[in-house]
């Protein structure tokens, strides 16, 4: 986050409190994009706690990016129902398709390919959510004709 000024007043709506350290790390999280080291930093000597700590927390909460993101990103349920509905397929196909792991970013910073737990909707297994879009039933075609749609400007 380029701006201290946002980061202070994140911290300031939460009135310092380092009971609020989830909310704060999302919140820096959903405006900047990302979480800095820098940010980490910061936050932890507002709230007096040592960086380590704010660190391993923003770790653990996956709403909380440490990294830039793509700009579409792609989560992929990897739970076993839709495992078992030929997920391992679909996992590939992404990995071939976009030319990055699981885990990263394109170069040129459009997408970024992540896993989830169950989403809740595993009667149209395998599944993946493209941004705030889910997207059910997958075959590696269908995969493919997607991301060539968000590819050409169509978006969901
Ligand atoms: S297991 Fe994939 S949506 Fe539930």
């Amino acid at each position: 986050m380029p701006e201290s000024s946002t980061l202070n007043e994140i911290i300031q709506k939460y009135g310092g409190d380092r009971e609020a350290l989830v909310e704060i790390l999302r919140d820096v999280s959903q405006v900047a994009g990302y979480v800095t080291p820098e940010n980490i930093a910061t936050i932890a000597q507002r709230l007096g706690l040592p960086q380590s700590q704010v660190h391993s927390v923003a770790s653990f909460y996956s709403l909380v990016n440490l990294k830039p993101r793509g700009k579409h990103v792609i989560r992929f349920c990897q739970d076993a129902p839709c495992h078992v509905a030929g997920g391992r397929e679909i996992w590939k196909t992404l990995e071939q398709t976009l030319g990055i792991p699981f885990g990263a970013t394109t170069p040129d910073g459009t997408w970024t390919l992540l896993t989830t737990s169950c989403i809740g909707a595993c009667s149209v297994g395998p599944v993946m959510m493209v941004d705030d879009e889910i997207y059910g039933n997958l075959t590696p075609e269908k995969v493919q004709e997607i991301i060539a749609q968000y590819r050409a400007g169509g978006g969901a």
